[in-house]
C-alpha cells in the first residue's frame, strides 16, 4: 500500500485565503489592521529564513509587519525592555520572539514576559493553562495547531482516535496532546504520549491511529512502528549530509519517510507541510488577536 500525501501546501492556502478574506473585513468594516511584531535577536541563518518568510506573509495577507532586528550582544534588560514598549503599542496585536536566543537570555522570562493577550505563539504561562483548561480565549502554539488543522482538513477522523504523540516538547508534542484530548469537536482522541524514556517504543506506536512524531532525530520512526493505514504526521526537521547535493546536506524529517510510506494509509513529506502551516496559524492567530482586543 503507498500512503496518500497530506497537501499541507494547498490547506495552509485554504486557511490563509480564510485569514485575508478577514483582515479585508476589518480594514473595510472597522479600520483595523492586524498588526504583528516579529523580534529576532542576532544573525541565526534559519531564523532570519523563518522571520523573512513570516514578514512576506503579513504582507500578502494584508497584515501590519513589524520587524524588530537586534544585536546578537542584546542583553536580558534591553530585550524585556523593547517586548514592554511592544505590548503597548496600539498598531501592534501580536508579538513573536524568534527563538532560540543567544546564551545570555532567558528564554522562559522573555516568554513570560509578553502581553498574554498578544501572545500569538501561545507560549506564555497563562496560556499554557488556558489550552490545558480548554479555554478558547487563549492562544495555542502555532505548530500543534496546525497539526490539528491538517488532520481536520485532510479529512482524517479525530474523535475517539488512538493517537500516539512522539516527544513531549513545551513546543509540539505537549500542546498537540493537549489540543487533541481535548473534550471539543474534531478532538475528543485517546491521545498517548511517548517518549525517549518510553518502554516497548514499538508496541505503543503499532497501536496509533494517528501518530505524531515530533521527536527531534532524523528518521526515527521505522516501519515496523507503524500499523498499516494509520495516519503520520512529521512534525521534524532535522539536517543529514548528503554529499550528492550541492549543498552538501537535505532536509529530512523524523520519519524514515519511503518505507513508513508503504506502510501509512496518509503521511506528511518533509519539507514543506508543517512550515506552511505554522505560519498560516500564526497569521490566524493574529487576527485573532486583533478583534479580541476590539471586542470583535
Ligand atoms: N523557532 C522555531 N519555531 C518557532 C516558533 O514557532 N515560534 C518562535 N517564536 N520561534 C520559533
Amino acid at each position: 500500500m503507498a500512503a496518500e500525501l497530506i497537501d499541507g501546501k494547498a490547506i495552509a492556502e485554504q486557511i490563509n485565503a480564510e485569514t485575508a478574506a478577514e483582515v479585508a473585513r476589518l480594514k473595510a468594516e472597522h479600520q483595523l489592521t492586524p498588526g504583528l511584531a516579529v523580534v529576532l535577536v542576532g544573525d541565526n541563518p534559519a531564523s532570519q529564513a523563518y522571520v523573512a518568510s513570516k514578514d512576506k506573509m503579513c504582507t500578502r495577507l494584508g497584515l501590519h509587519s513589524k520587524r524588530v532586528n537586534l544585536p546578537a550582544g542584546t542583553s536580558q534588560g534591553e530585550l524585556l525592555g523593547i517586548i514592554n514598549d511592544l505590548n503597548f503599542q496600539r498598531t501592534i496585536h501580536g508579538i513573536l520572539v524568534q527563538s532560540p536566543l543567544p546564551n545570555q537570555i532567558d528564554e522562559a522570562q522573555v516568554f513570560a514576559a509578553i502581553d498574554p493577550s498578544k501572545d500569538v505563539d501561545g507560549f506564555h504561562p497563562l496560556n499554557v493553562g488556558k489550552l490545558a483548561l480548554g479555554d478558547p480565549t487563549g492562544f495555542a502554539p502555532c505548530t500543534p495547531a496546525g497539526v490539528h488543522e491538517l488532520l481536520i482538513r485532510s479529512g482524517v477522523a479525530v474523535e475517539g482516535a488512538n493517537v500516539v504523540v512522539l516527544g513531549r516538547s513545551r513546543i509540539v508534542g505537549r500542546p498537540v496532546s493537549l489540543i487533541l484530548s481535548q473534550k471539543a469537536k474534531n478532538a475528543n482522541a485517546t491521545v498517548t504520549v511517548a517518549h525517549s524514556r518510553s518502554r516497548n517504543l514499538t508496541a505503543i506506536c503499532r497501536s496509533a491511529d494517528i501518530l505524531v512524531v515530533a521527536i527531534g532525530v532524523a528518521r526515527f520512526l521505522k516501519a515496523e512502528m507503524v500499523r498499516p493505514g494509520a495516519v503520520v504526521i512529521d512534525v521534524g526537521i532535522n539536517r543529514v549530509e548528503d554529499s550528492t547535493v550541492a549543498k552538501g546536506y537535505r532536509l529530512v524529517g523524523d520519519v524514515d519517510f519511503e518505507p513508513v510510506a508503504a506502510m501509512a494509509g496518509k503521511i506528511t513529506p518533509v519539507p514543506g507541510v508543517v512550515g506552511p502551516m505554522t505560519i498560516a496559524l500564526l497569521m490566524r492567530n493574529t487576527l485573532k488577536a486583533a478583534k479580541m482586543r476590539h471586542g470583535l
